[in-house]
């Protein structure tokens, strides 16, 4: 990093969750009707997992929460603390501290909303061979209300902050907080950036989503995800992702003046850039099978990576560099995390 950024430039609100992974038989997954490439919300049934992945498999705890991931990769790559700000809610128990741990130690400045009487929430990493299906229990970060932007440090690091990024997820718990920030950035003319985050979210919760996306400036997605948008809003079958991508961006938006772009990755396939109708490619550096450790968190990572550049004001090309880059590090790595120093050159 060259020179200094300012504190809290980037402000990021989302489900701040322990991660509870264990590799599993697919028994398991069959037994609690679930796929192996899910990523689901915890329904009754699916309760009693967390206990019985830390009774009877081999778990292990790790920083989740998929805006926490992309925040904590940022400061990795930047080098210097407390760039990033994120707000959520978690519990008073010693899961919340292990998040606020990890969080202090990335480099992020965690500003948690507490609710005293419900556990932190925790999302289930079931492995299954190369696959991974993910169920979260929101728990204490579904009690997030807007109050808490309100107090007045708090809606002063969101005024201050120059750049704004939330999760699809975080539409299951708190749209009008969603609204807020978007509103803010739009006044402010400054860059919101969101993810599509699970086909769930266009297949259950499409209204909140068309509700901000006029005030979308970027909008990160996978294949599935961008799939499940494009078939909740009755596009044609055949759409491909760049067909897809390019009416991403001709949706309304409000400021028109900067339009939306889309970036969507594809796994080890080049990641797609769309702007107006234009799209282009950049190439993923695939990686070697004994090389890949887990690819949970590949996705945040990318994020990550991306917006430790965008913040430094670097090209869409360089943050989506740094995006693969990030990428390529942590599926190296167990979870959602990183080892040593970083190594983008831009
Ligand atoms: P998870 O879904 O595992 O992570 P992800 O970041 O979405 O990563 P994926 O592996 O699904 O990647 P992707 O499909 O998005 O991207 P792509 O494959 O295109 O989620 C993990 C976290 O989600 C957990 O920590 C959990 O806490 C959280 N979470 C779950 N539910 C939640 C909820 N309700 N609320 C909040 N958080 C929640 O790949 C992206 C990039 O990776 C590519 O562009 C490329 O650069 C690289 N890449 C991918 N595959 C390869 C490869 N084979 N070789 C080289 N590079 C590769
Ligand atoms: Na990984």
């Amino acid at each position: 990093m060259t020179s200094k950024l300012q504190e809290g430039i980037l402000v990021g609100c989302g489900n701040p969750l322990l991660d509870i992974s264990a590799p599993v038989p697919l028994q398991f997954l069959e037994g609690y009707g679930m796929n192996v490439d899910d990523a689901i919300l915890a329904e009754e049934r699916h309760m009693p997992i967390y206990r019985e992945l830390v009774d009877g498999y081999q778990a292990e705890y790790l920083a989740g929460g998929s805006v926490q991931n992309s925040l904590r990769i940022a400061q990795w790559i930047l080098r210097q603390p407390n760039v990033a700000v994120f707000f959520g809610c978690v519990g008073q128990d010693d899961y919340a501290d292990i998040l606020r741990e990890k969080a202090r130690a990335a480099g992020v400045d965690a500003h948690y909303q507490v609710s005293p009487d419900t556990p932190t929430g925790t999302c289930a990493v079931l492995i299954t061979g190369t696959h991974r299906s993910l169920c979260a229990n929101l728990a204490a970060a579904n009690k997030f209300t807007i109050d808490h932007l309100e107090q007045p440090a708090n809606k002063a690091l969101i005024d201050n902050a120059q750049y704004y990024y939330i999760s699809g997820f975080f539409l299951t718990v708190n749209p009008p907080s969603i609204m807020r920030v978007a509103a803010t950035a739009n006044a402010k003319q400054r860059p919101f950036l969101m993810n599509l985050s699970a086909p769930f979210i266009s297949q259950y919760f499409m209204e909140p989503l068309m509700a901000v996306m006029p005030y979308v400036d970027i909008i990160f997605g996978n294949e599935a995800e961008a799939h499940a948008f494009a078939t909740a809003q009755g596009w044609p079958a055949d759409a491909d992702l760049r067909e897809i991508g390019k009416r991403l961006v001709a949706l309304p938006k409000i400021n028109s003046e900067r339009p939306r772009i889309a970036i969507l990755t594809q796994g080890c396939d080049p990641v797609l850039l769309i702007q107006h109708d234009k799209v282009q490619e950049f190439p993923v550096t695939r990686l070697a099978v004994h090389e890949i450790v887990d690819t949970n968190g590949a996705g945040d990572a990318f994020v990550g990576g991306f917006l430790s550049q965008y913040v430094q004001g670097k090209s869409l090309d360089v943050c989506i560099r740094c995006g693969n880059y990030a990428a390529g590090h942590i599926i190296k790595n167990p979870g959602c995390t990183y080892s040593g120093e970083p190594e983008f050159n831009e």
